[in-house]
């Protein structure tokens, strides 16, 4: 397994751009799923979950080819109507497929995602709105059954905002027989881009981006054809606080205004100097101060960005909190960093941080993607050597992030270990 060896201490300097967004090219990909036609998509990032999400299409039955930067996909007929265990158990986001499968084929198999590192990570949520549509639903045996001779449009109210779960409604809700309303839908920017990609292939979807979201089922998605994956606004943020925790500037490029801001608030809250710029956002670090964050659904504080800024908090001048709102478990990073010297201590749902002068260099281990993400950033100011361990979770959501960090001057390298 690899690992990354970072000398810390070196400000970041100059321009960066971001890849394609994790989290809008996966509902993408699996929306191929609903039409015939061929999609062509440009700027999909080279992470390890798009690449289990296209293996998991060509074991459906889709057709993938890479052609250049673009990757053409194509799902003309289905052999299979199953998403299996070895394939969900490494990504979770492979429950979405069972929507656009339900309403393309009239049935799907999915395994149960079951937890993961940063929590429970249930999909009743999902089932129960599907079954709203008229699917029939069964459990057994760590898999989801599911059958519907044609799902019907319905009205759907999610207790709390869910982001697949929106997502696997609006696919299957696109070609289902009438009007489906989604009440209290996520409004992620990602759950955006979804909905600009199914109206591209020809879908009816209004109100995207707020809570109240309709669909209008029409018999098929006729369209094919070229679309561009939106950026990876939680790469940016990540960026971002790579710059204001090193005390560098950089000019974060395809950052688009408006994704990130609350935590831009955040930023300058904490004297951070954010400056939105045409094509993109400048940030310029240095000394910081406390500021206290509670997690939340979009346009609240993303939980994805939770650990990252908890690194900079570590720095600043007195005592911050964070509260996290959306899983149960997602301090798995707070361990390591104290072992940097930070000073975090755990009470319930929230972390109490209480700013040190400097963080040392250590041997630590990430636990989930955006955990290893915040050690990262740790180890980019801390004093001496820091090595990261298992950092294959940071490759499914962070393409060639060490590449990105050595052109703005970081001292950072991959080093393989059999391990
Ligand atoms: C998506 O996960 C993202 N993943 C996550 O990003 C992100 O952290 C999360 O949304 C919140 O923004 C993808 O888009 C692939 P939810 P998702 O359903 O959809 C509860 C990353 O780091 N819930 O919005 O699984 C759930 O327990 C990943 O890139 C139910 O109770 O999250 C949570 O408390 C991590 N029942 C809350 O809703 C359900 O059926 C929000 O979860 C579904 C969810």
């Amino acid at each position: 397994m690899d690992k990354l060896v970072i000398q810390g201490g070196r400000p970041l300097l100059g321009d960066i751009k971001t890849s394609g967004a994790k989290n809008a090219a996966l509902p993408i990909l699996a929306a191929t799923l609903l039409s015939s036609e061929t999609h062509y998509f440009e700027n999909l990032p080279a992470l390890t979950d798009v690449k289990t999400m296209e293996k998991l299409l060509c074991q459906l039955g889709a057709k993938i080819n890479q052609e250049g930067t673009l990757h053409a996909v194509q799902v003309k007929q289905i052999d299979l109507c199953e998403a299996p265990y070895d394939l969900v158990k490494t990504m979770r986001a492979s429950i979405l497929v069972l929507g656009p499968l339900l309403a393309k084929y009239g049935e799907a198999r999915v395994s149960l995602p079951g937890g993961c590192a940063i929590g429970a990570r249930p999909v009743n949520l999902h089932l129960d709105a599907l079954k709203a549509m008229g699917a029939e639903i069964g459990i057994a045996h760590g898999m989801i059954y599911a059958k519907a001779r044609r799902l019907k449009g319905a009205r759907i109210v999610f207790d709390v905002p869910t982001v697949t779960g929106t997502e696997n409604v609006m696919m299957a809700a696109t070609i289902a027989d009438g009007k489906t309303e989604i009440h209290n839908a996520a409004c992620e920017p990602e759950v955006v881009d979804l909905a600009c990609f199914l109206n591209h292939c020809g879908a009816r979807i209004t109100g995207f981006g707020s809570p109240q979201m309709t669909i209008e089922g029409t018999p098929s998605l006729p369209n094919g054809g070229t679309y561009c994956v939106m950026p990876d606004r939680i790469e940016a943020g990540t960026l971002m606080l790579a710059a204001a925790v090193t005390g560098g500037e950089v000019m974060i490029r395809q950052y688009r205004g408006g994704h990130l801001a609350s935590l831009i608030e955040t930023l300058r809250e904490m004297g951070v100097k954010v400056q939105e710029e045409k094509g993109g956002v400048r940030v310029r670090g240095g000394p910081v101060r406390p500021v206290n964050v509670t997690t939340a659904p979009y346009p609240g504080f993303p939980t994805d960005i939770q650990a990252q800024i908890m690194t900079l908090m570590s720095l600043s001048g007195g005592i911050s909190t964070v509260t996290e709102t959306i899983f149960e478990n997602r301090f798995n990073h707070v361990a390591e960093l104290n072992r940097m010297g930070a000073d975090i201590h755990l009470e319930g749902n929230q972390a109490i941080i209480r700013g040190v002068l400097a963080l040392s260099g250590a041997k630590v281990m990430a636990s989930d993607l955006r955990a290893s993400a915040s050690l990262v950033l740790a180890g980019l100011v801390a004093q001496g050597t820091t090595e990261i361990s298992r950092i294959y979770h940071l490759d499914r959501g962070y393409e060639r992030l060490e590449e990105k960090l050595v052109a703005l001057g970081a001292s950072i390298r991959r080093v393989s270990s059999p391990l």
